[in-house]
């Protein structure tokens, strides 16, 4: 039996959409989140509870894919939410029992020395994250490292996902709404800040095929897209045809320009990913 965890969420949904295309007929798969669903295959439950998660036959699970968790948004309590949850799910699946575990972690582990100004981070780069969201993907990977014990484990590190279904209060949807409305785009992040933008359906293929075909290694699952977020409001302005001027409010605090080497991913998935500006577009239609 195969379980995704997560499966009401954003990630989540694509994941499962991911896996249904693929999925042999013969593989029973169970989708689990809190929120209800009419979906046959689903199972709602809360994570965070370890005494009530005996809805599902854990003993016959053989692949999770572990994708439940509070991402890096808002004041949150990411311990208990993403570390508590791993740990409850991993007690209840006996060592040696799983063909793959895939966990979706995040570029958010990653730390680097102060005064850097360009770093390449690629996924031997030491994680040391100053973050309560980056500590938390931290022990969730531990821990699952802990439970594989050297047996199959797929890391996924991917960086802000955008795609079908993105919570609208995100920057990105914002910005296109903004745009569309000739408004100004004002930028209070610190000037050198880059992110790599990712499409979920991108995400979610690495992490079906991770998990069907026993995939293993740590993977940053990022895209071509790196840009900082002048690059960004540029760019969202230059797909819609917004006319508002892009207003500078960023701030000098010292923060090294990162990108994030996917060589890795694209070798073993044999992937091109997916354009940011072509979202953009679709967002913007
Ligand atoms: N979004 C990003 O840009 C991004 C980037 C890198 C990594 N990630 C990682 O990807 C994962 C999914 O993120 P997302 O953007 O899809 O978030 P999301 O839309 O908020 O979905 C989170 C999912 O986790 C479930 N969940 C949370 N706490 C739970 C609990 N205690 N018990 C059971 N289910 C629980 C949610 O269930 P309900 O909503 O039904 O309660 C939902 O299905 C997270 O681990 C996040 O750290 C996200």
């Amino acid at each position: 039996m195969l379980v995704l965890t997560g499966a009401s969420g954003f990630i989540g949904r694509a994941i499962a959409a991911a896996l249904r295309e693929r999925q042999p007929p013969d593989l029973a798969m169970t989708l689990t989140g809190r929120r209800p669903s009419t979906d046959a295959q689903y199972v709602s439950m809360d994570l965070g509870d370890a005494n009530a998660l005996d809805a599902i036959d854990w003993p016959s699970v053989r692949t999770l894919i572990h994708c439940a968790g509070a991402p890096g948004r808002g004041d949150q309590d990411f311990a208990a939410k993403n570390v508590e949850t791993t740990r409850n799910v991993l007690q209840l699946i006996a060592p040696g029992q799983l063909s793959a575990l895939v966990l979706i972690s995040s570029t958010r582990v990653y730390g680097w020395p102060p005064g850097a100004e360009s770093l390449q981070l690629d996924e031997e780069w030491p994680r040391r994250s100053e973050t309560g969201y980056g500590r938390s993907k931290l022990a969730q990977e531990d821990l699952c490292r802990e439970h594989a014990d050297g047996g199959p484990l797929t890391i996924l590190r991917p960086g802000p996902v955008y795609g079908p279904g993105m919570a609208p209060e995100n920057l990105l949807p914002s910005l296109v709404r903004r745009c569309q409305q000739d408004e100004p785009l004002e930028i209070f992040a610190p000037r050198t800040h880059t992110e790599n933008y990712l499409h979920v359906d991108d995400l979610a293929l690495v992490a079906a095929r991770a998990a069907l075909e026993s995939v293993s290694g740590t993977f940053n699952v990022c895209s071509d897209d790196t840009l900082d977020i002048f690059e960004l409001a540029e760019l969202v302005k230059r797909t819609t045809g917004g006319q508002g001027p892009i207003v500078d409010r960023a701030t000098d605090a010292p923060y090294p320009r990162l990108s994030f080497p996917n060589g890795k991913v694209k070798r073993a998935f044999g992937l091109s990913f997916r354009r940011l500006a072509d979202h953009i577009h679709e967002l913007a239609e």
